[in-house]
């Protein structure tokens, strides 16, 4: 079976300076792969390339989803093919509620499936029992995305969006900075219901601990910009012991 998500020798420059060489990942249903690295090595710059950030140009390599090359699709297509991301600072967005963000995506879902737009009441409630269920309040639902939220609420306000939208690929950027130990716990179990139920997933993280409760089938290394090494879980606990200097003299294996 071919992946889920092919990054085949990817070259990115932003303002003229290149940051991703010759990157590759290959992403295959209903796994989950982490990406750590140093900061500045271009994890969140590979996230911003999947869904097509205007601002990273991409200069060579592909990215293929589901068998089809994503290069030339606006962020809006490849949203509708069912890649999400969750971004590393969400920002806020002032006069557009959780709700609203939420419908129109669920509308635009619903065209696509050819399928009736569901009762708003019944959205209503479904999204209260989604913020619910990470630990927020109810208002979250009708406030402004993000406004006047904590760091740590807008990374369960990233959740509730992907727990509603269901995609095929979720990128989660450092979904887990800035929780408090039971919401860390609680997103980790989020992140694996997700990926027990066919999503793939991509969470790009600094520490090992999220991985107490995320099962990881592959865990990446970048540094300038390339994957430079790949394994298990056991490669985290490498870099949460020892930092990236243990990649300057690699254990022989
Ligand atoms: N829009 C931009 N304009 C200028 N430089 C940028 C832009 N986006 C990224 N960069 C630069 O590209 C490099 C990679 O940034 P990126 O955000 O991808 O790193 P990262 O691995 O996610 O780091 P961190 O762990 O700190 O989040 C950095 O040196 C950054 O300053
Ligand atoms: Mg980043």
């Amino acid at each position: 079976m071919p992946a889920v998500l092919e990054i085949k020798n990817l070259d990115v420059s932003v303002e003229g300076r290149k940051i991703l060489q010759k990157a590759n990942l290959d992403v295959y249903d209903g796994e989950a792969h982490v990406i750590m690295g140093p900061n500045g090595s271009g994890k969140s710059t590979l996230a911003f390339c999947i869904l097509g950030h205007p601002a990273y140009k991409v200069e060579g390599g592909e990215i293929i989803f589901k068998g089809s090359v994503l290069n030339d699709l606006k962020t809006d297509e490849r949203a509708r093919l069912g890649i999400f991301l969750g971004f590393q600072n969400p920002l806020a967005l002032e006069g557009v509620s959780f709700f609203s963000l939420m419908q129109a995506a669920r509308e635009a879902q619903n065209a696509k499936r050819k399928a009736q737009n569901m009762d708003i009441f019944e959205l209503h409630n479904e999204l209260g029992e989604k913020v619910s269920s990470l630990g927020l309040d109810k208002d979250f639902v009708m406030r402004g995305l993000n406004d006047g939220a904590s760091g740590g609420e807008r990374k369960k306000l990233e959740m509730a969006q992907a727990k509603t939208l269901k995609p095929r690929l979720a990128i989660f950027d450092e979904i887990d900075t800035g929780l408090d130990v039971d919401a860390l716990k609680k997103m980790g179990e989020e992140i694996s219901e997700l990926k027990k139920s066919g999503v793939s997933v991509i969470l790009i993280t600094h520490y090992q601990r999220i991985l107490n409760y995320v099962r990881p089938d592959k865990v990446h290394i970048m540094v300038d910009g390339s994957i430079v090494q790949s394994g298990g879980a056991e490669l985290a606990e490498k870099i949460n012991e020892s930092g990236y200097s243990y990649l300057k003299c690699p254990v022989q294996t």
